[in-house]
């Protein structure tokens, strides 16, 4: 009767244990509606192009020279309007795309956004 009783206390904790192991990454997750690929292949798509090679006419730059550091760097500045002293910052355009699209639930990570971005277009110079 001990044996039995210690066993499902033991499955019970057990099962605290994993349901609170499985409850971490679904809200991570939840943080972000879309993957990069995904926020790319709805949003940025129409304006840095299908190879992310950039559209004239939308005055988007390529983005397929960058290395992730940059990206990234990019990216927290378009997120962040340009903390620090480059309140003038470079990416006045995209701040105001990124507020939009963010409204619209296409936030992401800014990490893991950089390395979409360069796994999936950057062309050695
Ligand atoms: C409506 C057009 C448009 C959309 C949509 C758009 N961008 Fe941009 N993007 C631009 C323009 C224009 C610039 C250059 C001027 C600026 O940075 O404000 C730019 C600049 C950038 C830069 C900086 C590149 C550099 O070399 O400094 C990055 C990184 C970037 N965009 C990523 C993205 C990502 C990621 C998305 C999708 C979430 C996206 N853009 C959606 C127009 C767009």
């Amino acid at each position: 009767m001990k044996k039995m009783n210690l066993a499902l206390s033991l499955a019970a904790v057990a099962l605290v244990v994993l349901s609170g192991c499985g409850d971490k990454p679904k809200s991570d997750v939840a943080t972000y509606k879309y993957t990069p690929a995904q926020v790319y292949a709805e949003t940025c798509v129409h304006c840095h192009g299908p190879k992310g090679e950039g559209i004239a006419e939308k005055k988007a730059p390529a983005l397929t020279k960058q290395s992730i550091q940059e990206l990234e760097m990019s990216l927290f500045d378009i997120k962040n309007g340009g903390l620090g002293q480059s309140t003038a910052s470079e990416h006045d355009i995209m701040e105001h795309n990124m507020k939009k699209l963010a409204e619209k639930g296409y936030d992401y990570d800014i990490k893991m956004m950089a390395n979409y971005l360069h796994n999936a277009f950057y062309v050695a110079k």
